[in-house]
């Protein structure tokens, strides 16, 4: 109606977000390790996450695809970056793969992976990348620990806008 009088104060759509829903989206991990939740996982039980939530798009031994290449690919040896570019060539902290897998891998589950299988499948994918020993176990104390290949790679971007290019 025109003057708005049978419009509802509330439609009761949605509910509170309360601290522990927030929780369950605020979960970023940073370079440093913050953010890292409880949790452990060893190269053994990542080989089975893998093979249960990642082979089906990333392949037995993770080069085969059809997705992203996550093993090998060949040292980063001169200026231009290696291709592909995969976990272990390219990434330059072991901490954001946390972030990044448990946010959004398995890509048809995102979110569906506990912290002890998150901290497994990486110490899987490290193993494969013959970054970690075969068997080492990862959790919020070692992970940040890890130096990965292509770490000095990297420069922070502290860039403020504008023009600067470097
Ligand atoms: C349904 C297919 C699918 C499944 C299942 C899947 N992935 Fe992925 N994954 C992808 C795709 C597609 C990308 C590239 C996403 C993009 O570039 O935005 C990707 C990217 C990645 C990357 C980043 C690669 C890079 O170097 O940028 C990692 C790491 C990864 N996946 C790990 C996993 C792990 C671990 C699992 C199992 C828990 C998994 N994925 C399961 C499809 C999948």
């Amino acid at each position: 109606v025109a003057d708005g009088a049978d419009v509802p104060q509330r439609f009761g759509f949605g509910s509170q977000a309360t601290p522990e829903r927030i929780a369950l989206w605020d979960r970023d991990v940073a370079p440093d390790g913050v953010g890292l939740p409880p949790g452990r996982g060893t190269v053994a039980e990542g080989q089975r996450v893998y093979m249960t939530w990642c082979v089906s798009c990333h392949g037995p031994t993770a080069t085969e695809g059809p997705n992203d290449v996550l093993a090998g690919g060949g040292p980063w040896d001169g200026a231009d970056p290696p291709r592909p570019r995969t976990v272990g060539n390219y990434w330059p902290y072991a901490t954001t793969l946390f972030d990044y897998i448990v946010r959004a891998m398995p890509q048809n589950a995102p979110g569906s992976l506990s912290a002890d299988d998150t901290y497994a499948v990486i110490a899987w994918l490290l193993a494969l990348n013959g970054i970690i020993p075969q068997d080492a176990a990862l959790d919020a104390a070692s992970l940040p620990g890890v130096v990965m290949p292509a770490r000095d790679r990297f420069v922070p971007d502290d860039r403020t806008g504008g023009p600067q290019v470097r």
